[in-house]
C-alpha cells in the first residue's frame, strides 16, 4: 500500500468529522500490521473537553476490532501546513502503536513523514512502571 492510499482514506473519513465548535475537521487512517485500514475523525461535543481527536478515534476503533500491531498513520487537516497529532494522541499512538510512521497531509498534498519517536522523544510508557 502506498502512503497516498492511506491519505485518501484519511481525507474521506475527515468528511465525517463532527466539529461544529472549532470548525477544524481532522481525518486519520491507521494501517494495521495485516494491512487493514482503520479510520477515525474528530468528534466534538458541547462540553468541549470531551472532544475526541481523529487519531484516538482511529486507534480505539482499531483496538476494539482486535488489531494490536500497526505500521503507519495518516493525518489529514485542511490547513496549508498540515497539523501533527496533539500531545495526547502522540501518547496513545505510542502506547498502542509503537514507533509508527506518521504521514501528515492536507487536502492537496502530503507534507511530511515522521517517526513517532521523533514527535514524542523520551516517552513515558509501561516500561517505566515495571
Ligand atoms: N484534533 C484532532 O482531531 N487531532 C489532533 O491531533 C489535534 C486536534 C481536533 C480536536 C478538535 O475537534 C479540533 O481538532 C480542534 O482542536
Amino acid at each position: 500500500m502506498r502512503d497516498s492510499d492511506l491519505v485518501r482514506a484519511a481525507r474521506q473519513v475527515r468528511r465525517r468529522a463532527h466539529a461544529p465548535f472549532s470548525g477544524f475537521k481532522v481525518g486519520a487512517a491507521l494501517e494495521a500490521a495485516d494491512g487493514t485500514i482503520i479510520t477515525g475523525c474528530n468528534i466534538e461535543n458541547a462540553s468541549y473537553g470531551l472532544t475526541m481527536c481523529a487519531e484516538r478515534v482511529a486507534m480505539f476503533t482499531a483496538l476494539s476490532e482486535g488489531h494490536r500491531r500497526f505500521r503507519r498513520i495518516a493525518v489529514v487537516t485542511d490547513v496549508a501546513v498540515p497539523a501533527a497529532p496533539c500531545g495526547a494522541c502522540r501518547q496513545i499512538l505510542w502506547e498502542f502503536g509503537g514507533d509508527l510512521d506518521v504521514i501528515l497531509a492536507n487536502l492537496r498534498r502530503i507534507a511530511g513523514r515522521h517517526r513517532l519517536s521523533e514527535l514524542l522523544p523520551l516517552p513515558f510508557d509501561a516500561r517505566i512502571l515495571k
